[in-house]
């Protein structure tokens, strides 16, 4: 383990003040079998510790930065931008730039709405869809996170039939209640559900990640989001696409795009804000104008649409329309993963690497993954301590085994070999 006296005296008394010495639970790496990382600044793709120790960076803020850690063109603009007060709760002109930028990359969405966080974007969707629907039921799908908003924490219960449990203390019963959480990848479950006549009048939108990264990378199906796409507009309700990972890391247009299927409301978040706190949702302008001022679906925020957010995320998608951006974030991902998978294929190791442009996950335990169910199968010990052994040399990955590793474009080729190199040495002691 690289040494870290400060890294662990900062902690220890960050959690004398901050509950688990994190704001989000999930970056303690409690389940990986040691102390966080405390971070001081970023560059390209990597990230140095108080310490001064550098890691190579997969986790990317969680998919936010694609072009890397502090990324000059985004910086240099951001600090002109800061320079001319950080927020006013006015509408600002660059709101307007980077929602035509977004509405011109993004068919389905006519009009676009701005707001901090994911979870707002998930939250205010949801509402947005009851509104428009006048119907209060939600279908989502085990394994999938859409932020956490009281009605999304919901484990799948075992069979439809029986009432949905939440996932968090604090949760009433009678919200979770009108959700149903579904097995992901799994048609008939899911026609049979959402034609049930006790509730099929009722449902007012399923909601998916059309490629899942919060269980591990898992694809949605193109024919599960082909009958998803038919048998919510048969019975009326919305299908809402939460893109809030998968939005700008696999395309420009989305998950979407590449399937070819026109949601009803998509949700954006992470890469939309350049590494600042900016999300956002939108729809088909009939949809869209059910929102206040114009409609009866309140929906609000004081740092909505703030301008060195709105700089930073245009500046990132500006960034990304250069020719051949995502074929070559592809090719400098395979660069890491090819190598790895040809190794589990030609051991027949129990281990898989699932995988979509620049964003993967590597299972132990699994050689194919569909579903939360399947999911569960993963060796969660297996990867802590393979975890810990990247660390030890200085790559940082997710702490956590069912999560997306990111490749930006600031990943640099020699990096990429070194990860390589260290993970099939650790393949060969280990799964060999
Ligand atoms: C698919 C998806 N939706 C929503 C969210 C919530 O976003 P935030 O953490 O910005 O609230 C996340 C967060 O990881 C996510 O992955």
């Amino acid at each position: 383990m690289p040494p870290r006296p400060l890294s662990t005296a900062i902690y220890q008394e960050m959690c004398q003040v901050i509950p688990g010495g994190v704001n989000s639970p999930v970056r303690s790496c409690a389940s990986m079998g040691q102390l966080p990382m405390v971070v001081a600044r970023g560059a390209g793709d990597q990230v140095f510790d108080v310490d001064n120790n550098a890691y190579i960076d997969f986790c990317g803020s969680w998919g936010a930065l694609i072009h890397g850690h502090a990324h000059p063109v985004i910086v240099e603009a951001v600090q002109k931008r800061v320079a001319m007060g950080s927020s006013f709760g006015i509408t600002s002109a660059i709101e307007g730039e980077l929602a035509k930028k977004v509405v011109s990359l993004m068919p389905s969405l006519e009009k676009i709405r701005f707001v901090s966080s994911g979870t707002e974007a998930t939250m205010s969707a949801a509402r947005l869809a009851r509104g428009f629907t006048k119907r209060e039921f939600l279908v989502k799908f085990s394994g999938n996170y859409h932020g956490h908003a009281d009605f999304f924490l919901i484990q799948a219960g075992s069979g439809v039939l029986e009432l949905a449990q939440s996932s968090s203390a604090g949760i009433p019963a009678t919200i979770v209640k009108h959700t149903f959480s579904l097995p992901y990848n799994d048609i008939n479950t899911c026609i049979s559900t959402l034609n049930d006549p006790r509730w099929r009048d009722q449902i007012a939108a399923v909601i998916i990640e059309p490629i899942a990264g919060n269980m591990g990378v898992v694809e949605a199906t193109k024919e599960f989001l082909q009958m998803l796409r038919e048998e919510t507009k048969k019975i009326g309700a919305l299908l809402i696409f939460d893109e809030v990972i998968s939005g700008f890391r696999v395309a420009l247009g989305g998950a979407q795009a590449l399937n070819h299927i026109v949601p009803d409301i998509t949700c954006l978040g992470k890469i939309i804000g350049g590494g600042f706190p900016a999300a956002a949702f939108g729809g088909r302008r009939e949809i869209m104008d059910q929102l206040a001022p114009l409609g009866p679906v309140y929906q609000a925020g004081t740092l909505s649409g703030n301008p060195v957010a709105m700089e930073a995320g245009l500046q990132a998608l500006k960034l990304l329309e250069q020719s051949g951006f995502y074929e070559t974030l592809a090719k400098k991902t395979n660069l890491l993963t090819d190598p790895l998978r040809e190794w589990i294929s030609a051991h027949q190791a129990n281990a898989c690497v699932q995988q979509v442009g620049s964003m993967f996950t590597l299972f132990f335990g699994c050689t194919r993954i569909g579903s939360m169910e399947e999911a569960q199968h993963a060796d969660v010990k297996r990867y802590a301590h393979f975890f810990r052994h990247l660390f030890e040399h200085g790559v940082y990955i997710p702490p956590a085994q069912h999560e997306a590793w990111f490749v930006s474009s600031a990943h640099e080729t020699q990096h990429l070999e070194k990860t390589r190199d260290l993970i099939l040495k650790y393949f060969e002691e280990h799964l060999g």
